[in-house]
């Protein structure tokens, strides 16, 4: 057992940790608003304080979720064969690009549109509700793609005998 080894270990823990927070709010949002509700009048209040602070941990968990997969297949020597699709790298590529594209559309399709329904930029009602618009859509985008993520990055893992 090396000191690079156990990092690897401890990089899957955190990388399943994250994405339960990440996707676990994501999917709480599905729940609790299975259709589009244009965003509210600002509030100053508790309800805006919290809705920012949870909005915060879930985007910083998906940099943890990002940063420990490229260290495991950085330190598992894969990250290329898996980035390029090679081999029998495809199926992990293919649930690491999905991942990559969840990213993306987290930072910069959702984030840029949700700091204005939250009031880090300021906006006026129409443009505040106009994106909240966006924002539900990535969102969902983001639940579609994570079934996706998901099943080839555990076929990746453990299940390559299925595409045998
Ligand atoms: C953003 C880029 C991502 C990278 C670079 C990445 C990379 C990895 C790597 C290298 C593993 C370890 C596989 C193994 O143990 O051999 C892994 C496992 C896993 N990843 Fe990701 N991942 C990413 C995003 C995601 C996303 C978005 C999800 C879920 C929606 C996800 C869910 C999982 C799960 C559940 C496992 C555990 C697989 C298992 O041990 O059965 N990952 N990921």
């Amino acid at each position: 057992m090396t000191f690079a080894s156990s990092l690897d270990v401890l990089a899957r823990v955190l990388h399943i940790f994250g994405i339960l927070i990440w996707m676990g709010h994501n999917y709480a949002n599905v729940i609790q608003n299975p259709k589009f509700t244009p965003a509210q009048p600002a509030d100053p209040g508790a309800m805006m304080a919290a809705m920012k602070r949870e909005h915060g941990t879930f985007r910083y968990a998906s940099l943890l979720v990002l940063a420990t997969g490229l260290y495991m297949l950085w330190y598992r020597g894969i990250l290329i064969d898996v980035l390029t699709l090679s081999g029998h790298s495809v199926v992990m590529g293919i649930g690491v690009w999905t991942g990559l594209i969840m990213i993306a559309n987290l930072w910069f399709v959702l984030w840029p549109h949700q700091k204005r329904v939250l009031g880090f930029i300021p906006a006026s009602d129409s443009e505040r509700i106009r994106c909240s618009r966006i924002t539900f859509l990535s969102s969902r985008t983001n639940s579609i793609l994570s079934v996706v993520a998901l099943f080839f990055m555990i076929t990746g893992a453990h299940g390559l005998f299925l595409y045998t």
